[in-house]
């Protein structure tokens, strides 16, 4: 299992470098090299032994008249090789349309960056049933090479995200396992990930990993969650 920790608009510089201290230190018996960060911008800073340090957002260039965004030389300054594309509150709040985010996905391929491509679908479109889902799903695939070795596909419904109502086992497993049959690269379910709903998602033979906002703010808390999710 991978653990990817989505801080969005939250936490600071200071509290992340903390957040980094506490989880080292909460995990420092445990065998696990898949841990990622996702800090604001502000707070970006180095990986570390058991954390790598990932970004939220990046501009398609390396560096110029952007106000607002960063690209790869503010990624440089830290080592960051690792990217969240195509989240959900981007595409909705910031309006990231698909070919915006499709030339974001190229530049950090090229790059070779670890991108974490999210898609997800409202709760209207689910509502509509199967043919409508996967309809909306895969024109988030738009422009987007998904057979480039260092993608990891996110699942996260719209409707799960930041509600406390995860998808169940069944939801899941209707698109993961339609990802899987399609796609070779790894798939991690996001939205009201929980340290208690860590344990049936982890027995979902399609799920490789875990997207987690809320859950994940708090360092004790995101590794009480690791280890639940490692215990097979
Ligand atoms: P959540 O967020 O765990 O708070 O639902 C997940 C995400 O948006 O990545």
């Amino acid at each position: 299992m991978k653990f990817y920790a989505n801080f969005k608009m939250k936490h600071t510089r200071a509290s992340t470098s903390k957040y980094i201290e506490d989880i080292n230190k909460e995990l420092e018996d445990v065998d696990c090299a898949n841990i990622y960060i996702f800090p604001p911008a502000t707070a970006l800073q180095e990986s570390s032994k058991k954390v790598v340090v990932g970004a939220q957002n990046g501009y398609f260039e390396n560096s110029g008249a952007y106000t607002g965004e960063i690209g790869i030389e503010q990624l440089d300054e830290f080592n960051i090789k690792t990217i969240l594309i195509g989240h959900s509150e981007r595409r909705e709040i910031l309006g990231e349309s698909q070919e915006f985010i499709a030339k974001k996905f190229n530049f950090y391929k090229e790059k070779n960056f670890d991108i974490i491509y999210c898609i997800g679908e409202p709760l209207e479109v689910r509502e509509q049933g199967e043919d409508a889902l996967f309809e909306y799903l895969f024109a988030q695939f738009e422009g987007i090479d998904t057979s480039y070795s260092n993608i990891t596909i996110a699942y996260e419904p719209i409707w799960a995200i930041g509600t406390g109502i995860s998808a169940t086992t069944k939801d899941i497993e209707l698109v993961h396992n339609k990802l899987k049959s399609k796609f070779s690269a790894d798939i991690l379910y996001g939205g009201s990930v929980k340290v208690d709903s860590i344990e049936s998602i982890k027995e979902i033979e399609s799920v490789d990993g875990v997207l987690v906002g809320s859950a994940s703010l708090d360092a004790k808390e995101f590794a009480k969650l690791i280890k639940k999710g490692l215990i097979a």
